[in-house]
């Protein structure tokens, strides 16, 4: 049986299953709507995610925020987690046994949403969720059907910040992302 939200909330803050704990200011668990249909999934917070509490808050989310509103995405029509929900020092990528032990409260967060759609934000998400080998150049936009749950990865936002060659696939990612979740619209 799943825990309750409460109970979820309750043990990420008290976390200290590994070391990101040891540095980190916040427990960074969610933003958006716990209902959504659609959920969004990143890596683990960066340094304004840390200080705020709130996933994808820094230049990576406003970036993600502008794509979602060009789509037509309203702030309550999805929900945001990442994979370790403490940040790693200077924004590297999560070690294996970080997420290892993180992933737990990702799988409550799924088993209470019961999302339609998953989106994977980057490569570390992808290969945490999709498939260990994924390969996000190639891979990025096809769907994988799951036990009725649509999931797809598109490039992390910070990529494309870094990268604008980035930027077409990634709104294309997304313009599709709006196709899937108007498709399922009656579903939920
Ligand atoms: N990058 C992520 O993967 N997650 C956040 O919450 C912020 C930046
Ligand atoms: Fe716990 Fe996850 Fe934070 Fe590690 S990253 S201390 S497992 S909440």
């Amino acid at each position: 049986m799943n825990v309750s939200w409460e109970e979820l909330e309750g043990m990420c803050l008290s976390c200290h299953k590994c070391s990101l704990s040891e540095t980190r200011h916040n427990v960074v668990i969610e933003r958006g709507s716990r209902t959504a249909r659609l959920m969004f999934v990143g890596e683990g917070p960066g340094e304004q995610e840390d200080l705020s509490g709130v996933p994808f808050v820094g230049p990576a989310g406003q970036f993600l925020d502008k794509l979602l509103i060009a789509a037509g995405f309203e702030d309550d029509d999805y929900y945001i987690a990442n994979v370790v929900k403490c940040r790693p020092p200077n924004n590297r990528d999560p070690l294996e046994e970080e997420q290892a032990a993180c992933i737990g409260y990702l799988r409550r967060q799924f088993l209470l949403v019961r999302p339609k759609i998953i989106v994977c934000l980057g490569r570390i998400a992808a290969k945490a969720l999709i498939n260990p080998d994924f390969k996000i150049t190639k891979e990025r936009g096809v769907w994988f059907e799951r036990k009725g749950i649509y999931m797809c990865a598109t490039f992390h936002p910070s990529a494309v910040l870094r990268d604008m060659s980035k930027k077409k696939p990634a709104w294309e990612d997304i313009k599709a992302v709006r196709r899937k979740f108007d498709e399922l619209r009656e579903e939920k």
